[in-house]
């Protein structure tokens, strides 16, 4: 078992840490929770790492990726291009083409624009696109972490308008409407609303399959299957929702059993949310004005960067001392996973009382905080403590480029070994006019040295 101080001793701080065995407890959580049959796919949004990215894959995933970064990183740790599908509400022409050259031909389409965006960079270069329509439903489902649908939004194109003006939706020569993708929300940690949100799904795919006038053969009815984000806790298990899933496609899309209709979902936070840990250490401990500043090595440049935008509700991350903790998998004798977070610092410190204070990042910015009036643990200098549940949405939803601090090794650790040790870091290059330049994550994963 490997212990997460003495990953920091060896690798220091900041650091990732993901582990692969809870990326497979995840996956097999997942699909058990779904009907068999069906398809998932990985969204790589949540954690670009090649060797996640692969792990996924090898277990027999899909690939959901919304950037040619994304994309060349899918491909760079070995998904077959027809096993990936290209989304999100703006695609470039050149976004488009990038993925048409590397023969990743399956889309979803946003527009008629993006539709005829796709057909358009299709014919020009004679490789023939797939489209799955992508729906914004006209009813909200309650209760979601950040809604994706049934209100006003850049994502797909309202079903009132697919059934007003179908003709608006239908396939080019070069870029066929395949199917229909609905992906309405994220972290949703309670079955009765995930399968609230899917026979929403699944009522509306059953209505536009017969006005689109398309021979539509695949419903990716999305996910949003939600698990702790930055606090402890464990990852939620549904343990009815194939059987009940299964009912409602029986009754809305028959066909599907046989394969008439492939029935799809996504996931990016669930299958890695609780594969990560974020090691860091105290720089300094002060009380400015009666109020105690532990300054750590992390900060908003590593985590929680998009809830600068506000764009995820306000996280006050749990932060705990990391000695005598293993990393994210502790399995027993029969296989199953006990829980993931690490536990608080024993012996006497663990008695003391907590305090409230502020926990602050190291860059130049009153923004920089991971919590504020907080209690919070006695902490000293040098102290190594770690995040729980950060394996997805991490880093690759951070402020990386913010003030050029390194960014964390990302160490990936199976069964015990550590198996990967690299860093990503930013470089410029050339850009002559209407040159796009390299993609950003697969050449920094992949040409990341071991460090
Ligand atoms: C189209 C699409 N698919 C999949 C995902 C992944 O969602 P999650 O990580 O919550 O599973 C998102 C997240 O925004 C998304 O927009």
């Amino acid at each position: 078992m490997t212990l997460l101080t003495d990953l920091a001793r060896t690798y220091g701080t900041p650091a990732y840490v993901y582990d692969l065995q809870a990326v497979r407890s995840a996956h097999a959580d997942l699909r058990t929770a779904l009907p068999s049959g069906t398809e998932l796919y990985y969204s790589v949004k949540a954690n670009p790492h090649p060797l996640v990215i692969a792990c996924l894959a090898g277990l027999g995933c899909r690939t959901e990726v919304a950037s040619p970064g994304e994309l060349d990183a899918a491909l760079g740790a070995g998904v077959p291009p027809d096993r990936i599908l290209l989304t999100a509400p703006g695609k470039s022409e050149s976004a488009v083409a990038h993925a048409l050259a590397r023969q990743v031909t399956h889309f979803s389409a946003d527009s008629p624009t993006d539709l005829a965006r796709i057909a358009g960079q299709a014919e020009r270069l004679g490789v023939p696109a797939g489209c799955l329509l992508r729906v914004n439903a006209d009813q909200a489902v309650p209760g979601m972490g950040l809604s994706m649908t049934g209100t006003a939004s850049q994502f797909g194109a309202d079903a009132s308008w697919i059934l007003r003006e179908p003709h608006l939706f239908r396939g080019h020569d070069m870029a066929r409407v395949t199917g229909l993708h609905l992906y309405m929300g994220t972290n949703i940690a309670e079955q009765d609303k995930l399968l609230r949100q899917f026979t929403i799904g699944v009522e509306l795919a059953a209505a536009l399959r017969t006005s689109v006038g398309e021979h539509l053969t695949t419903v990716d009815l999305g996910g949003g299957f939600g698990t702790p984000f930055a606090r402890q806790g464990d990852r939620p298990v549904f343990t009815s929702l194939a059987k009940e899933l299964t009912s409602v496609l029986d009754g809305g899309l028959p066909g599907w059993r046989d394969g008439e209709i492939t029935v799809a979902f996504e996931s990016g936070r669930y299958l890695t949310g609780d594969c990560g840990h974020l090691l860091t250490t105290v720089l300094d401990t002060k009380e400015s004005k009666g109020t105690r500043f532990t300054v750590l090595d992390t900060g908003i440049h590593h985590l929680g960067g998009m809830s600068g935008l506000r764009r995820v509700p306000p996280v006050s991350p749990d932060v705990l001392h990391a000695t005598a903790t293993a990393t994210a998998t502790a399995t027993d004798a029969d296989g199953v996973r006990r829980g993931t977070a690490p536990a608080p610092r024993t012996g006497a410190g663990a008695e003391r009382t907590r305090t409230p204070g502020v926990l602050a990042g190291p860059l130049c910015t009153p923004l920089d905080t991971l919590s504020r009036n907080t209690p919070l643990p006695p902490m000293e200098t040098g102290d190594v403590l770690a995040v729980p549940n950060v394996g997805a949405y991490g880093l690759s939803a951070s402020l990386i480029a913010f003030l050029g601090h390194h960014l964390p090794v990302e160490i990936v650790v199976d069964a015990g070994h550590v198996v990967s040790a690299t860093r990503l870091h930013l470089t410029r290059h050339d850009a002559g006019p209407g040159e796009t330049g390299p993609s950003s994550l697969p050449a920094h994963h992949l040409e990341g040295a071991p460090v």
